[in-house]
Parts: structure tokens; C-alpha cells; sequence
């Protein structure tokens, strides 16, 4: 039986009071924790405000859900566009383990000679072959390892390599449960339906087919049949009082005119951290826990508790 609610702690997340909520979490038993894999994984952060959220409750979050692995999504995090080397370092400092991104990956050149240095920044797995940088990470977890896999859609997306095909070819080389304790697939796509389809085509092979890139946390967080955890869209790390991170008032001209306006500039109120805690049991790697995270900004909050 699962021992927990060993301890409570309560933390103020906004110290300056400011939005400010009560956290209450619950520990569990060591002995039961190593039978376990908690990640969480956040969405496209988009500019300071996301990158602020991330430093300001990754820490927290991971004291206070036992997380053993932080994924997050960075492709949004330059001004929007991108990532670099020194938003890596910042990043890593506030605890986060790996980054993955999609289709604004190159934004910033300076990553492009900067990604193969760094195996914890991932791009698109289904990119051309020898594209610089990697599509899949096994990140080494109390003992353990976890495979992070980064992949991009199709569908109303750039062409790319069949994401489908390559998620069969990794999985190949990487078994579940045997090969890795858990893999988490981050499904960086535009459609729904490629996304769901990616996720039943994955269904008891992986850990998780969580999806990035909408910008708009999803409510479809589930356990498929097989055992695979699934949802649709993370929602991004940025000011939901906007365009998808960016200032509303360009954005909306930009559909009332259909002319190109002024360049999109970054929302840049209080972000929610949105992001998807998931624990997988360590027997089979398969998920036994999916729950939706959102804190700060303008979103409703929802904490998991443990
Ligand atoms: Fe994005
Ligand atoms: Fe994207």
C-alpha cells in the first residue's frame, strides 16, 4: 500500500502576495517514490514572462511534487522566437533537466552551432537526416535513465520526415520499461487529430504522447486503454491576455487588414506556467498518473496534489 501524506508543507508562491495562493503538498515514502517517475513537462514558453515563470515555480514544483525529471519546451523562448545558449544556462539553473522545441527551433542562429554541444536541447527527431542537434534524449533519472523524444507534425506544418515512421524506428531501439523507465514523447504539431493519432499509434509503447505548439492547454488529459497518458496540447509558459504569447493588438489588425503590421512583439504580463505533471510506474513504464498544472497569470489554477 502506498504510504504518503507523510508531511505537509505549505509554501507562498508569491511571496509579494501578488496573485498569491496557498500550495499544499503531500510527500511520498522514499521506498514508494523509487517505484515511481514523476515529470513534468511545460509548453512553449513564450518570452520573459514564460521564462520568469518557469524560474520562479520550477524549483518549487519540484520539492513539492517529487518530480524527478523537468521537460520544457523552449522553442518560444527568445523574444518569441527561439532559444539560446545563454536561456539554456537559465533554464538549467532554475532546474529544469531538458528542452525541447519544433518549428522555431533555428530562430536564433547562434543555436544552430550551439545544439550539437549540448545533448539536453533537443530539436524534431523527423527533421532531414543530418540536421544539426538531436531528437531524442535518454536522460539519466535517480539510477534510471528516461527517453525524451522530440517530433513535429505534418499537417499544416512544414514537411518533414514521417513522425510516425520515426517514433517506430526509436522505439525499435529503445523498449520500454527494459531500455529506458519511462519515454516521453513531446508531439510538437499543429492538427488535433495527428496529435491523437500519434497517441493511440504510440498506445502502451511509451510513457506519454503530450502535445506543444497550440499555445492553449487542452482538457483531454487521459490514460489511453493501453496505458500510455495522453493530452492534446501542454498550453504554453506566457500572458494568456494576448495572441498566443504575442501583443493582441497587432495580432487581431493583423486578421481585421490581412496586411502585414508591425513585428509581433511578446506579451508582456504575468504568465501562467502551464504544464502536465505525469508519474509512471516503474514495473512497466507505463503511466498511472496524468494531471493537468497551471499557475500564475490569468488561467484558473490547478495544482495536482500528491
Ligand atoms: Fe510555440
Ligand atoms: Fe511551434
Amino acid at each position: 500500500m502506498v504510504a504518503h501524506l507523510l508531511r505537509r508543507a505549505t509554501e507562498e508562491l508569491h511571496a509579494d502576495g501578488r496573485a498569491g495562493f496557498t500550495l499544499q503538498f503531500s510527500f511520498l515514502a522514499p521506498t514508494d517514490r523509487s517505484r515511481l517517475v514523476n515529470i513534468l513537462f511545460c509548453g512553449d514558453v513564450v518570452g520573459r514572462p514564460g521564462r520568469e515563470a518557469v524560474k520562479r515555480h520550477a524549483p518549487t514544483l519540484r520539492r513539492g511534487l517529487a518530480l524527478d525529471l523537468i521537460v520544457v519546451n523552449a522553442e518560444n523562448a527568445a523574444a518569441g522566437r527561439g532559444l539560446t545558449e545563454r536561456l539554456c544556462g537559465e533554464f538549467y539553473d532554475a532546474g529544469v533537466d531538458v528542452l525541447t522545441t519544433g518549428n522555431h527551433v533555428w530562430d536564433q542562429r547562434e543555436i544552430i552551432p550551439y545544439i550539437d554541444r549540448d545533448p539536453r536541447v533537443l530539436r524534431p527527431a523527423n527533421f532531414p537526416k543530418g540536421t544539426p542537434g538531436a531528437g531524442w534524449r535518454l536522460h539519466p533519472v535517480n539510477g534510471r535513465s528516461v527517453l525524451v523524444i522530440n517530433l513535429m507534425g505534418r499537417l499544416f506544418m512544414d514537411a518533414l520526415d514521417d513522425p510516425f515512421a520515426r517514433l517506430d524506428e526509436l522505439l525499435g531501439q529503445f523498449r520500454l520499461s527494459i531500455d529506458a523507465a519511462a519515454i516521453l514523447v513531446d508531439f510538437h504539431a499543429e492538427a488535433s487529430s495527428e496529435k491523437m493519432a500519434l497517441g493511440h499509434f504510440a498506445d502502451g509503447r511509451v510513457s506519454a504522447v503530450l502535445g506543444s505548439h497550440c499555445h492553449v492547454p487542452t482538457a483531454d488529459n487521459q490514460i489511453f486503454p493501453g496505458g500510455t497518458a495522453y493530452q492534446t496540447d501542454a498550453g504554453m509558459c506566457g500572458d494568456y491576455d494576448s495572441v498566443i504569447g504575442m501583443q493582441k493588438r497587432p495580432a487581431v489588425l493583423r486578421f481585421v487588414t490581412k496586411m502585414p503590421g508591425e513585428r509581433p512583439q511578446v506579451a508582456e504580463g504575468e504568465a501562467t506556467l502551464c504544464g502536465i505533471l505525469l508519474e509512471t510506474d516503474d514495473n512497466t513504464g507505463l503511466a498511472s498518473r496524468i494531471e493537468p498544472v497551471r499557475i500564475g497569470g490569468r488561467l484558473t489554477p490547478c495544482l495536482p496534489r500528491r
